[in-house]
């Protein structure tokens, strides 16, 4: 294996592009502020999630949500240090949004090649994995350059054939998958065909019910585990709750 200066195996034996660097962003509470309020609600998903009733831990989930700017991302991200931070569980934080990667900011890691360069056949898994400065966290980035027809990408069988080889390839570990809305594009339903598990996030006071409503009917109701409600408007310590999916009683 041919190893450049920027890169170094790192202890879990990954390829490590370039790292992260610098201060995580304030939005990783789960890592900043491990005793808010916030970091509360996301270790109780995490609880929710080990301890369904009548069902295996999932261990691969994604994180999907009607519309744009719900606060997938965060969650996602937050979720997976929640899990990384537990004894003895891996995680692996995979971002299917290749219009609007966004886990570079939280995480600082420059643009990396990852899902994109994967499914058009330009990159290993294997080289594409960047070690974080959380134990036991690994990220596999979007894209170095957005691509240029990320639908196609996205629709193509590459796609649930890569989200299925990440699970047979890492099952010592969890897969964190961060999607794009539902409402703007196709490739949530597609990945959520390779899942175990979904969760819902909406946006307090933004989230309308049709909308809500729509983006359910696209995905296997049977694999909707739960919602967030991510309280964008209330106070700092305030910001996310977590509730059983149950939108009737809800909205
Ligand atoms: N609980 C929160 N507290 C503070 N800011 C938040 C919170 N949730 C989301 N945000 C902010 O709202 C914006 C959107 O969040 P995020 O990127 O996680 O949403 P998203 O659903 O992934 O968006 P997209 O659909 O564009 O991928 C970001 O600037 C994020 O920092
Ligand atoms: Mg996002």
């Amino acid at each position: 294996m041919k190893v450049s200066k920027a890169m170094e195996i790192n202890d879990e034996g990954f390829l490590n592009q370039a790292g992260t660097t610098g201060r995580l962003d304030d939005h990783l509470y789960m890592h900043h502020m491990p005793y808010s309020y916030t970091a509360e609600q996301i270790r109780k998903l995490r609880t929710f999630l080990f301890h369904m009733q009548d069902k295996p831990i999932p261990r691969v989930i994604m994180i999907t949500s009607a519309l744009p700017g719900e606060g997938k991302s965060l969650i996602a991200s937050n979720l997976a240090i929640s899990i990384a931070k537990g004894d003895d569980q891996y995680v692996l934080l995979v971002e299917c949004d290749l219009r609007k990667p966004s886990l570079s900011n939280l995480f600082k890691y420059p643009p990396s090649k990852g899902v994109s360069e994967i499914i058009q056949g330009n990159a290993k898994i294997e080289d594409c994995l960047i070690k974080t400065s959380i134990n036991k966290l690994t990220i596999l980035p979007a894209a170095k350059e957005p691509p240029a027809n990320p639908s196609e990408l996205l629709e193509s069988k590459r796609m649930s054939s890569l989200i299925k080889e990440l699970s047979e390839r890492y099952n010592d570990r969890f897969l964190i998958i961060d999607t794009s809305p539902i409402q703007a594009t196709v490739d949530p339903k597609i990945i959520a065909d390779q899942v175990e598990a979904i969760i819902m996030v909406s946006r307090y006071r933004y989230t309308k019910e049709a909308d809500f409503k729509m983006a359910m009917e696209n995905l296997p109701k049977d694999k909707v585990v739960g919602t967030v409600l991510n309280a964008l408007d209330e106070l700092p310590a305030k910001k996310y709750k977590y509730r059983k999916y149950n939108y009737h009683k809800y909205y």
